[in-house]
């Protein structure tokens, strides 16, 4: 029987954010400063950055943080529900408030529910990713980015249910994406079951749900790994009162290891360790659900004509082959990116011994026609065929 490890991409990348080089960007936002487009804040010893990325596929801005060292891994998204649809984002306070604002005058206030009694507020992008806005002279802090989480969770985050018998409660849990590319709320929701919040349940957006970890009274054990240990992942529980509680955890041997609710439907596990980075996705379904397959959560079938897997092929396309092109993505998040949109068709991610990223919208009959003898590699969405044998496909 199985029973649970489905580590279904696992992969390394270099990744030095323990060894960053001086950065003298700022890491505070003061009431005098304003946060363009083309800027962006760096945490004091150079973790995360925080400022706008844009969307690749249809150029929405939005206010992210993300890690300095991997500008592609966002931890955390302000707007995801308001893209900007252009460079115009300027980010600043106002009355002590955190605002977001653009050239259509649409303000969009990151932090709407305490207005600061004093108006000195700065706010602070930390080492742990975590944007603190707070009063200058009390060090009170009025509002943090880890109170709103995306679809990350860092170490010292806390996951959970606030306030619940107040008319203010307040629940952090994770969205996923809609897409790799699109932060916009997505499918898949992390949270700790209302019902008994030792447990920590995902929700698909069609109701079925399924538990994924439960306290066993020292540490939060997944189902996919129930062998880990305080030194994996340092997990603590705290009940507040009977009806609120939350988990948090540090990142135990690892130099930090962090989760997302990705939009595949998968729970994504990161570890950094030594300057190497890796990630384990696990499936949230049966072969480690114990049994309970009615719970069996996974993605919906494929909705693409051609499936969701890529043929490989030796290769290279024309340089004059007009795709929107990224140097230095990796194979995995190129063909997330590939996957996310039925209308492309294949991706090349080595391109003259060069890491790269092109994608191609066209028919795969076309494709083969351009495709070229060369040192690439060409992932083709779906069996790829050539009636004229002239290609082989190694996978
Ligand atoms: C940022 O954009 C502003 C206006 O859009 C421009 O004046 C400024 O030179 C730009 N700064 C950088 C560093 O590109
Ligand atoms: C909550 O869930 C845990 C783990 O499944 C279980 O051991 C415990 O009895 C449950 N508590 C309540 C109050 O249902
Ligand atoms: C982990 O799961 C396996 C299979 O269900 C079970 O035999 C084992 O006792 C579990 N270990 C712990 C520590 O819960
Ligand atoms: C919420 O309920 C718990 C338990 O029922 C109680 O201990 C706590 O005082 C309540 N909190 C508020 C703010 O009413
Ligand atoms: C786990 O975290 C606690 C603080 O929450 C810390 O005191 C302890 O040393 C940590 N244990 C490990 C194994 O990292
Ligand atoms: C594709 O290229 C790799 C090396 O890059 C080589 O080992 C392999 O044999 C090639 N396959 C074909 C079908 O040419
Ligand atoms: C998919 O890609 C095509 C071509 O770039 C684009 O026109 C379309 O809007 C994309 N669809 C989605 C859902 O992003």
């Amino acid at each position: 029987m199985a029973m649970f490890l489905l580590p279904l991409i696992i992969y390394l990348t270099s990744f030095s954010i323990f060894f960053p080089s001086p950065s003298h960007a700022a890491d505070t936002l003061t009431p005098s400063d304003t946060l363009r487009d083309n800027q962006t804040l760096v945490s004091a010893g150079g973790v995360f950055e925080l400022g706008f990325f844009s969307d690749l596929i249809s150029g929405n801005h939005y206010l992210g943080i993300w890690f300095k060292a991997d500008a592609a891994k966002v931890v955390w998204v302000g707007n995801r529900e308001a893209a900007i649809l252009d460079s115009s984002g300027v980010l600043q306070i106002r009355s002590g408030n955190l605002l977001l604002s653009d050239r259509r005058q649409l303000q969009v206030i990151v932090n709407s529910a305490n207005v600061a009694s004093s108006p000195n507020t700065i706010a602070t992008l930390l080492d742990t990713g975590n944007f603190v806005l707070k009063e200058e002279d009390t060090d009170t802090v009025i509002w943090q980015s880890f109170d709103v989480p995306s679809d990350t969770y860092l170490p010292g985050m806390k996951l959970g249910l606030f306030g619940q018998n107040t008319t203010q409660p307040s629940f952090h849990f994770l969205v996923s994406w809609v897409s790799p590319q699109n932060p916009a709320r997505g499918l898949f929701t992390l949270t700790l079951d209302q019902a008994n919040s030792t447990k920590v349940v995902v929700w698909r957006g069609d109701g079925r749900h399924m538990d994924i970890a439960f306290w066993d009274g020292h540490n939060l054990r997944f189902i996919f790994d129930n062998t880990s240990s305080k030194n994996d992942y340092n997990f603590s529980y705290h009940p507040i009162g009977e009806e609120d509680a939350y988990y948090t955890f540090s990142k135990g041997r690892y130099d930090l290891m962090w989760f997302v609710m990705a939009s595949t439907g998968d729970l994504d596990q990161f570890f950094l360790l030594d300057g190497n980075i890796w990630s384990i996705s696990h499936r949230l379904c049966e072969d480690f659900a114990g049994g309970n397959t009615g719970k069996c959560l996974s993605s919906l079938p494929s909705i693409c004509e051609n499936g969701d897997s890529f043929s490989v092929m030796n290769g290279s396309l024309p340089s004059t082959f007009n795709s929107g092109g990224w140097i230095n993505m990796g194979t995995s998040d190129c063909e997330t990116l590939c996957k996310s949109n039925c209308s492309c068709t294949a991706f090349v991610s080595v391109q003259n011994g060069q890491q790269v990223c092109q994608l191609y919208y066209q028919s795969r009959k076309d494709l083969l026609k351009i495709v070229k003898k060369g040192p690439g590699i060409v992932y083709i969405r779906g069996g790829a065929t050539s009636s004229s044998g002239k290609y082989k496909i190694i996978l």
